[in-house]
């Protein structure tokens, strides 16, 4: 697939068919995240891929996220909250879930850069994706249950998860979604 048309075809996705997918699958599209640029490159990410069991019981921990979507009510609406309801619920029955880590740091301008090269890490995962006709979706980490999901995924000391991805076949792609284009102005 042409980059541009890959870019320009992403959608996030979240209802999945629950079939698996295959670990080489998942360890090319992780290959394709670590060739994101990064601060001095210091590739501040590490990937915790949680399939079986151990999706099971972060899924599980996701879904006690589901208690708390009433905050959001104001910004959703109750419509979306219900959607964001039964996606947390299941997950979408995404088969695999990546805890995705960065190193702490107190460093204000370094935890910036860090949190923008995951950001290139992460977009490099999503675009390799649909390369491969697999679904994906970024997810926040909710903070209510964050130390619960890093110990789920393993996180080493010294490092803190912000975020993760679910990945599968997509059962459901939303259309095209409109764009801001008013975003840039050219400098004399
Ligand atoms: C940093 C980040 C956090 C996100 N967090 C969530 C999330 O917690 N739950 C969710 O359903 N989608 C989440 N998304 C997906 C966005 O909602 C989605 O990218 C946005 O609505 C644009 O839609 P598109 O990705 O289909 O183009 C997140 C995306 C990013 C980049």
């Amino acid at each position: 697939m042409e980059l541009m048309d890959a870019i320009r075809s992403r959608r996030s996705i979240r209802v999945f068919d629950g079939t698996p997918v295959a670990r080489e699958v998942v360890a090319e599209l992780i290959d394709a995240a670590t060739y994101a640029p990064s601060r001095m490159n210091v590739q501040p990410w590490y990937f915790h891929v949680a399939m079986g069991e151990s999706r099971a019981r972060i899924a599980e921990v996701m879904a006690m996220t589901t208690s708390y979507l009433d905050e959001y009510l104001d910004m959703l609406g109750p419509e979306g909250v219900e959607h964001a309801a039964r996606f947390y619920a299941e997950l979408g029955r995404a088969p695999v879930i990546i805890g995705v880590a960065s190193p702490c740091t107190d460093d204000e301008h370094e935890a910036r850069d860090y949190a923008i090269s995951v950001g290139a890490a992460l977009e490099n995962l999503l675009l390799a994706a649909v390369g491969r006709g697999i679904g994906a979706c970024s997810i926040s980490v909710p903070h209510w249950i964050s130390d619960r999901l890093a110990e789920q995924f393993d996180i080493a000391d010294g490092w803190q998860i912000t975020s993760m991805i679910v990945l599968g076949h997509a059962d459901e792609v939303p259309a095209p979604r409109e764009r801001d284009t008013d975003v840039v102005t050219y400098l004399t």
